[in-house]
């Protein structure tokens, strides 16, 4: 049976509007409805996101209760702290799916730490694949009315690490995380440091020092999947691309767990899963093999010597790291199946 599902787009001049408007346009029963923003409400779609043809000529809109009403599904992708507001004033029928971080955490006390402010409240974690105690995140997402889209960081550090501390063959105690990141990450805000000219050119380290605020998300995730005192040092680092995101991700070999039991680990969790590719032994992730495309690529190694299970990932930090993650939890919020949409071909070279 064909359905409609109109979808409100809020931040719809942004990256990640942008790219919800790109990927939920390959999606045979989406219609857009309002497509919103703040400074550039008046300007036409074109103007911003020249790349979406076929949304060229429709007009953005402020964004308010008004304007989102009447939709079956609001997409927010506003700055953090600006969907709380919004999200509060739509009802309980409507399925909200935020792709800031407002409704991610469930401590308080974490947002207050890393975020500051007032809490927004705790929604379902848009993240599939994640292990739970009883299962995987998919089982909770059926029927959800609000959806917390996860932190793209968050994906791809998640991701990797998630198959060993559920399977206990590393010790997460001590995990360490250092990132490439594409400037897709940062948004479209203007900032020096996101300037060309200081960019190309050069690899640039930030929030380090155990301050970034996809820290909290990741510990969070990572005691879901079982992990028990879960410690991570985790530094990203800008590198002149637009888009992707390469996690090296390290943790020592649990005690007494040997390479074929880390081997079996990944395998074992990734065997069913449509976007997260465990790849043949030898051959490792890279960005550009994902660009574009709703995949996560995962490979596992064990340095014998440093005692160290080494984990890549690679992710598009717009597509598996934000709007394909709510692609996919709008298919299973609505009792679609889950990878109606969904695309698997990334654009290379
Ligand atoms: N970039 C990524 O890779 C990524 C990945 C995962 C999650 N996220 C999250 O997704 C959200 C959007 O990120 P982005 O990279 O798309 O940022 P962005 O490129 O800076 O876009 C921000 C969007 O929000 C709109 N906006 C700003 N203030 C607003 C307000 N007060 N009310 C309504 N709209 C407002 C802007 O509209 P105007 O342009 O009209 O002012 C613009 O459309 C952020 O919470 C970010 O953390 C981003």
């Amino acid at each position: 049976m064909h359905m409609t599902i109109s979808v409100a787009v809020s931040g719809a001049s942004g990256y990640v509007g942008g790219e919800v408007l790109r990927v939920f346009s390959e999606h045979p029963d989406v219609e857009f409805g309002a497509l919103t923003a703040h400074s550039s409400a008046g300007d036409l779609v074109g103007v911003h996101q020249p790349h979406l043809r076929s949304l060229a000529d429709r007009t953005i809109v402020e964004t308010s209760a008004e304007t989102l009403a009447g939709h079956d599904v609001v997409v927010l992708a506003l700055p953090h702290g600006a969907s709380g507001e919004i999200a509060a004033q739509l009802p309980p029928e409507t399925l909200v799916i935020d792709c800031g971080a407002d409704h991610r955490l469930a401590s308080a006390e974490a947002w207050a730490e890393y975020y500051g402010g007032e809490h927004a409240g705790t929604w379902p974690y848009g993240m599939p694949e994640l292990i739970t105690p009883g299962g995987h995140q998919r089982d909770n997402l059926p029927g959800s009315r609000r959806i917390a889209v996860p932190g793209c960081n968050v994906t791809a550090v998640t991701l990797a690490l998630q198959p060993g501390v559920a399977a206990g063959v590393v010790d997460p105690t001590d995990i360490v995380a250092v990132l490439a990141n594409g400037y897709s990450g940062a948004g479209k805000k203007l900032a020096t440091h996101l300037l060309a000219s200081e960019g190309l050119g050069a690899a640039s380290p930030y929030g380090v020092g155990g301050v970034h605020r996809h820290i909290p998300e990741i510990v969070q995730n990572l005691t879901s999947a079982g992990g028990e005192d879960v410690t991570i040092s985790f530094t990203p680092t800008l590198v002149p691309m637009a888009r992707g995101i390469l996690a090296t991700v390290t943790a020592p070999l649990a005690s007494g767990a040997d390479a074929a039991q880390v081997r079996a680990a990944w395998e074992a969790a990734y065997e069913n899963e449509p976007f997260v590719h465990l790849l043949p032994e030898g051959q490792w992730p890279t960005t550009a093999a994902t660009l574009g495309a709703n995949t996560c690529l995962v490979q596992v190694a064990v340095d014998q010597k440093a005692g160290r299970v080494v984990v890549i990932s690679a992710i598009d930090n717009l597509v598996k790291g934000t709007a394909g993650a709510a692609l996919q939890s709008m298919n299973l919020a609505l009792g679609v199946e889950e990878t109606t949409g969904l695309q698997t071909l990334g654009v290379a070279p």
